[in-house]
């Protein structure tokens, strides 16, 4: 069924925030390079890595019903990272950002009766749950090493192994 104009507007606006969030975890990347944490960095570049992933599942099921997507202004914010816990709190407000986001699709998804986009969206909730969970006990881990150097060297070597494990 192809999708209705409403919808492929928020499907538009979801690849854009998708590609924002790419955007943002670069930043992040980028400042975690600056503090010579480069394990810490990778993982942040894994995870713009798979905001791409993301836009582009959304912009498939767009083609695949005859819609047409279109990227938008990407509006990345500017960011204030003077710590490791500062990264991982804005990594976590962007994701509940995306998650609320989805939340909205699926419920104009319910409105205007689209069962079609919904084990997409269902993708996706479940995705964001995830994302949450992971980011949060990160934070978590963050604050408990506070300012102690070989703690958060050892979380530097444990998130650099992301990379190694999904190359
Ligand atoms: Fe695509 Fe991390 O949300």
């Amino acid at each position: 069924m192809e999708l209705t104009g409403k919808l492929a507007e928020a499907f538009n606006n979801q690849v854009t925030l998708e590609l924002s969030a790419a955007t943002v975890y670069r930043q992040l990347a980028v400042e975690m390079d600056v503090q010579s944490l480069p394990g810490i960095a990778g993982w942040f570049r894994a995870q713009a890595a798979e905001e791409i992933v993301h836009a582009e599942k959304f912009m498939t099921h767009m083609t695949d019903r005859a819609a047409h997507p279109r990227i938008g202004e990407q509006q990345a914010p500017a960011l204030n990272v003077k710590s490791v816990a500062d990264a991982f709190e804005a990594s976590l407000a962007h994701e509940q950002k995306v998650s609320e986001a989805i939340r909205e699709l699926y419920r104009l998804a319910q409105t205007e009766s689209d069962i079609d986009s919904m084990p997409l969206l269902h993708w996706f909730i479940d995705e964001q749950v995830e994302e949450e969970a992971t980011v949060g006990e990160i934070l978590d881990r963050v604050r408990m090493i506070g300012d102690n150097g070989a703690g958060l060297l050892r979380l530097d070597a444990e998130l650099g192994a992301r990379q190694s494990q999904e190359a």
